[in-house]
């Protein structure tokens, strides 16, 4: 974090955030004294205010019109809304363009994007760096001391709709990171491997961006280059992030996340957590999953887990459909109210919407909003303010952090590496492999951290690490000396292979993991699509597995599954190494559900972990504790009521009823117990 960080709260709002994004120059005037006073009704809080509006605050180079904002900023404060405002960096103005058509960025394949949509930002482009910081530092001269003012909303979701860009300003900006990272051209040479196919450079002018190449371009340049293109969008959110302290001291400076890999995968968040005062989070449901609600509790975790366990808070979520899914599959009566506070039970300080009115024109208005096209009289308005009820009762969980039973390691660069061209299965997914961890944990009714391979792991008793395709040397140390001093690891297949530079670690596979796994593996054994595979196991059991086998060497480890059919047929599948006071399960095959769990079943035993068979499925069962207090959340996924016992009796908030014994939770409903100790 920042060393002069103010505190990571939205400044004056004493209760849990609820609004969404508010586009008042989307609308006449005369609107929006209804929308203050239907936010009013609703409960809301705050909002989002001008994150598109450079347009209409700068109609003409250096001509600014703040009227309007003054007049829905006072609006908003007379009715106690707090306001998160935007610096409307993701969209410059048509008239900047004109000017500047070097700033809009360039595709790999050399085409120029155009303006007419948004987020078209080359990241190098000193013209672009200029006007943002110009307009950042017109809004902060003129707002900083407002007393709406809760947080400022820098930019918005950088790293989509396009982060990487491939124009000559760009390259040379690369070839001056390239050359503050590696220092000198033989280190370079060396790191990417250049002596293959003849790739050595002798200048550093000689190196461009992995642009269009005739087959497959050098793998470490390619993740040098994402790399590059994270830190080019990071080094433009300090400059607004600093300004912004710099004239408005003591405001939390934010920029919403979407942790989701499903939604963005090219920004490092382990990074960019670090660099504001309050993680902030989107997410959208993949709305035609069944089980969409565990993919959103894996994006609550992450988010929680890169603001390092501190609250966080997400800034946009849907009322119902979206417009930008194939099919805007409408949320089920209820279903937002579990959205909204599972996100709460994994340690949001709120829940916030995009958008607050939905929009009459323009690309999004089939997207669902807080205020539909139906208006009030509309089971989502209903919906919306019988939650923004809901929030104002759970205030009390302000400031406790959620409590997580086990540890994923994850990591954005393994992921970017494992998804360059020409692995041994086009079928490896990094991505399926931790959200089918995620799912099989979930279902034992653990809450879980996220952990950067080399980050500290102290305190959890199970470490589960899905797909660590490049693992450093120090991630290789950091996991043993976990299970060395008592810690139960679970690893999953293709994991410790390369280094930072996808160069395959030294000896035989599994490079830095040997030691912790007590094994080798000889030889990867992709199957075909379509192909499974038999394992045997404890007193004959079995199990399947398809898309991948590896043809498995036990030195230390004990084989616990064996594959008895395939290419690997007779040698170890899944094995367990004890070392030291702790235990590293290795599983060589892709499991499906059943298997997954029975393997993070045997670990968690090792891990001493609790039993929660008893718990019904799709009951999910969070805690966020602090010294005010202990609040139990209880979300029902299901279409029974579920009963489960209680630690100790409490009060549920939702209802205000006191409760001693086992709780009810009904059908798809959702109980908050704040517990008495
Ligand atoms: C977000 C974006 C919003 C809106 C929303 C629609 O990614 O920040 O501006 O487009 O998606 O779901």
């Amino acid at each position: 974090m920042h060393p002069a960080a103010p505190s990571p709260a939205p400044r004056g709002l004493h209760r849990l955030a609820y609004g969404g994004d508010y586009n008042p120059e989307q609308w006449p005037e005369e609107v929006w004294s209804e929308d203050v006073a239907l936010m009013r009704e609703a409960g809301v809080t705050m909002v989002s205010v001008g994150i598109f509006s450079w347009a209409r605050l700068e109609p003409r180079d250096g001509e600014y019109d703040f009227g309007w904002l003054d007049r829905i900023l006072a609006m908003l404060h007379e009715a106690g809304i707090r306001v998160d405002l935007a610096t409307p960096t993701v969209v410059p103005p048509a008239w900047f363009y004109r000017a500047h058509p070097e700033a809009l960025p360039v595709s790999r394949e050399g085409v120029r994007w155009e303006f007419g949509s948004r987020g078209a930002i080359c990241h190098s482009s000193p013209a672009y760096q200029e006007a943002a910081a110009r307009i950042t530092r017109a809004l902060a001269e003129r707002y900083a001391g407002h007393p709406a003012l809760a947080m400022w909303h820098v930019h918005n979701e950088y790293g989509v709709p396009v982060l990487e860009c491939y124009c000559e300003t760009s390259a040379a900006h690369f070839r001056r990171w390239l050359h503050a990272r590696h220092g000198t051209l033989d280190r370079l040479n060396e790191a990417w491997g250049t002596a293959f196919w003849g790739q050595a450079y002798g200048d550093w002018e000689e190196i461009q961006p992995p642009r269009l190449t005739p087959t497959t371009a050098n793998p470490a340049q390619r993740l040098d280059f994402a790399r590059f293109a994270d830190d080019s969008a990071l080094e433009n959110f300090r400059r607004e992030r600093d300004l912004l302290h710099a004239l408005s001291p003591g405001v939390p400076v934010t920029t919403n996340f979407m942790v989701s890999p499903t939604q963005c995968d090219t920004i490092d968040y382990w990074k960019w957590g670090r660099e504001v005062d309050i993680v902030t989070n989107d997410h959208y449901l993949v709305a035609e999953d069944d089980r969409n609600h565990v993919n959103l509790s894996m994006a609550a975790d992450l988010t929680r887990s890169v603001a390092g366990g501190r609250p966080w808070l997400l800034l946009e979520h849907s009322t119902s459909g979206v417009n930008w899914q194939p099919r805007g599959i409408a949320k089920r009566p209820g279903e937002m109210a579990r959205n909204s506070l599972a996100h709460v039970a994994r340690g949001s300080e709120g829940a916030m919407f995009f958008q607050w009115r939905a929009s009459r024109a323009g690309a999004e208005k089939f997207h669902s909003a807080m205020l539909p096209h139906a208006g009030t009289d509309s089971r989502i308005w209903r919906e919306v303010t019988e939650l923004g009820r809901g929030l104002e009762a759970l205030a009390p969980v302000r400031g406790t952090r959620t409590v997580a039973d086990a540890a994923v390691v994850w990591d954005w660069e393994s992921w970017w590496a494992q998804k360059l061209e020409w692995r041994p299965s086009e079928d490896l997914d990094a991505r399926e492999r931790a959200e089918a961890h995620y799912a099989a944990l979930f279902d034992r009714h653990l809450t879980v951290d996220f952990v950067h391979p080399e980050g500290d792991l102290t305190g959890y008793p199970l470490v589960v690490v899905p797909a660590l395709y490049l693992a450093t040397a120090a991630a290789g140390a950091n996991l043993r000396a976990f299970a060395e001093a008592g810690g139960t690891v679970v690893v999953s297949y293709f994991s410790g292979i390369v280094d930072a530079y996808d160069a395959v670690h030294p000896g035989p596979h599994p490079g830095v993991l040997r030691e912790l796994l007590g094994l080798t593996v000889e030889e990867f054994q992709p199957l075909r699509s379509g192909e499974s595979v038999r394992l045997t196991g404890p007193d004959g059991a079995e199990l399947t597995a398809d898309t991948w086998a590896e043809t498995v060497t036990a030195r230390g480890a004990e084989p616990v599954w064996l594959y008895a059919d395939g290419p690997a047929a007779g040698r170890p599948a899944i094995t367990r190494h004890r070392l030291g006071e702790g235990t590293a399960w290795y599983v060589s095959a892709r499991l499906g559900t059943s298997g997954l769990d029975t393997v993070l079943a045997a670990a968690s035993a090792d891990a001493g972990l609790p039993g929660r068979d008893h718990l019904p499925h799709d009951l999910e069962l969070v805690r966020r504790s602090g010294e005010r207090g202990e609040y139990l959340f209880a979300i029902n996924h299901a279409d029974t009521d579920a009963k489960i016992p209680l630690p100790a009796p409490g009060t549920e908030l939702l209802t205000g009823e006191t409760t001693g014994g086992p709780l009810v939770v009904p059908a798809g409903a959702v109980r908050v117990v704040a517990l008495e100790h």
